[in-house]
């Protein structure tokens, strides 16, 4: 009795003491399961998850339509899923692009695969952070600030209807899509960054970017090899463009002391090399973003180009507002005087019409982030080191932000947007460097076509292919007659 007493009271002190404990570890383990929470979402198979379903989409350029949308209407606009071995979590609106694109660097970094960081150079922009991002990112976007990239036009110009000569004269047939290909190749080369197109040049890098989203294999014969055989010898070809740019400079700063910073204005290799000099980047800093710009200019600027005549060719009636904008421009010229900067200026129903034709068709479907410290958002963790992929495609086809979002209407970019819904060129520190490059390129180009020819699509309605970017599968060959 005394026992069993002293035993039942002991126990029941003890439980007393003990309550709080019991009760603070419960509290605990309910927040931990909050805190916790991951988004919803199928993972799928081990190791692969749900890639081949996102592949097989993305091949027909139905990525959002085929894997996002249903998986947002099944889980809501934050789900995860796995790709690749990843565990990703793939979000869609404008506050979801804010927050992961403002949050470069704090909570996030970009992410790329293997194949494309091995191919574009680990030197390269896309794998800096912080400061050293900050810089090459201010040297790209400073030689194409508003007012540079203006000043770009005359060589920009001369270039568009060096190439129209050489390629649409005298055809009665042209691919446009393989056309501006090359065009914009001489762009980036010629007025970006000032170096001369060598020949077979345009054929390594076209080599190059094939292995950017190829399996990191090195067998001989795959894709990945060949790509980083051509990466070789387009790193042969740089260092050779680069050295004697560096001894000209060098020279001059002897010879004539100073300036070595000025040289070149908007044009970008003297501004690397100038940060060469000053010991500021290395010559595979130099290098490599010479390759990533390629890269990100390439096949973005031609997509957007081609999309753009594409609309045209569906829109008649826009096309005579915009025919007029590019006519109007013509007739205050003289015989034979070039479009200038402020010419630019004056096209901007041009301008709208192409923002609209990108908003439909963006070519960056959106991009991969990873998660460098557990996130908390909207009430789900995603945990540190998981990836995040935030999706152009997430707000241009809302009709929250776009009222009847699938319609062609340039005219709804009379209204100012929100920030963060209208994102082809991304946003946040790592926002488009070459959204200026790409605007000038797509202004000047319509102007000389619309002016000079009479134009229409063999295949209206080509079938767009996705390798590793949006392009339509015959090159739209366009049937073309001069005015
Ligand atoms: C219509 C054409 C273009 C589109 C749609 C486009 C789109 C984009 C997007 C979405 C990003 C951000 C990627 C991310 O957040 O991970 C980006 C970055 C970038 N783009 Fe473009 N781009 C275009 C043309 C160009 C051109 C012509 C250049 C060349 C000067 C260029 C240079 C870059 C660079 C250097 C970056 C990396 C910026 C950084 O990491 O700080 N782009 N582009
Ligand atoms: C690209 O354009 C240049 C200059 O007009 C020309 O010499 C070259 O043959 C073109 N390349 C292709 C593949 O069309
Ligand atoms: C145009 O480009 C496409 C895709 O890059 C290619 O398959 C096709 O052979 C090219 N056509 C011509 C006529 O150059």
């Amino acid at each position: 009795m005394e026992i069993s007493y002293y035993i039942s009271s002991w126990l029941f002190t003890l439980i007393l003491a003990l309550a709080p404990l019991f009760f603070l570890l419960i509290l605990k383990q309910k927040c931990a399961n909050t805190k916790h929470k991951l988004p919803p979402g199928q993972m799928g198979l081990p190791w692969l998850g749900e890639t081949m379903d996102f592949y097989r989409a993305q091949q027909a350029n139905r990525l959002f339509e085929d894997f996002v949308r249903p998986r947002i209407a099944r889980h809501g606009k934050i789900f995860k899923t796995r790709l690749m071995g990843s565990p990703t979590v793939i979000v869609s609106g404008a506050e979801a692009n804010r927050f992961f694109l403002s949050n470069e660097f704090k909570l996030v970094m970009s992410s790329w695969p293997s194949s494309s960081v091995r191919l574009m150079g680990k030197n390269s922009i896309m794998e800096k952070h912080g400061e050293q991002h900050r810089h090459v990112h201010g040297l790209i976007a400073s030689s194409l600030g508003s007012s540079s990239a203006e000043s770009l036009v005359p060589k920009l110009s001369k270039l568009v209807q060096r190439h129209l000569d050489a390629h649409w004269s005298g055809q009665e047939r042209i691919y446009l899509y393989n056309f501006t290909k090359n065009l914009t190749f001489h762009i980036v080369f010629e007025c970006l960054l000032g170096i001369d197109v060598e020949l077979g040049m345009k054929e390594i890098f076209e080599r190059v970017l094939e292995g950017v989203f190829a399996p990191p294999v090195t067998v001989p014969g795959t894709r990945f090899s060949r790509a980083m055989r051509a990466r070789k010898e387009i790193e042969r070809m740089l260092v050779r463009i680069v050295r004697k740019k560096k001894e000209e400079m060098d020279r001059k700063n002897l010879g004539g002391g100073g300036g070595g910073s000025e040289e070149g204005g908007a044009v970008l290799l003297p501004r690397y090399v100038a940060a060469m000099l000053r010991g500021e980047m290395s010559e595979e800093e130099v290098i490599d973003n010479i390759v990533l710009l390629v890269f990100a200019a390439y096949d973005t600027t031609s997509f957007a180009i081609a999309m753009t005549f594409r609309m045209l060719a569906h829109h008649p009636n826009c096309y005579q507002l915009l025919l007029k904008e590019h006519m109007d421009v013509k007739s205050r010229k003289g015989e034979g005087e070039d479009i200038s900067g402020e010419d630019i200026k004056k096209m901007s129903y041009t301008w709208k019409v192409a923002r609209e034709s990108i908003r439909l068709f963006p070519p960056i479907f959106g991009s991969f982030r990873k998660a460098i410290v557990d996130i908390e958002y909207e009430g789900f963790t995603i945990p540190k080191g998981w990836k995040v992929l935030w999706t152009t495609y997430g707000t241009h086809y809302d009709p929250e932000h776009f009222q009847d979002p699938m319609s062609f209407n340039p005219d709804r970019f009379e209204e100012a947007m929100p920030p963060y819904v209208y994102v082809p060129f991304g946003g946040g520190p790592r926002v488009c460097a070459g959204s200026q490059l790409a605007r000038m390129n797509i202004l000047v180009l319509v102007h000389h076509v619309v002016t000079r020819y009479d134009w229409s699509l063999i295949h209206p309605d080509e079938p767009i292919t996705v390798d590793p970017l949006p392009f339509p599968v015959h090159g739209m060959p366009m049937r073309i007659s001069p005015k």
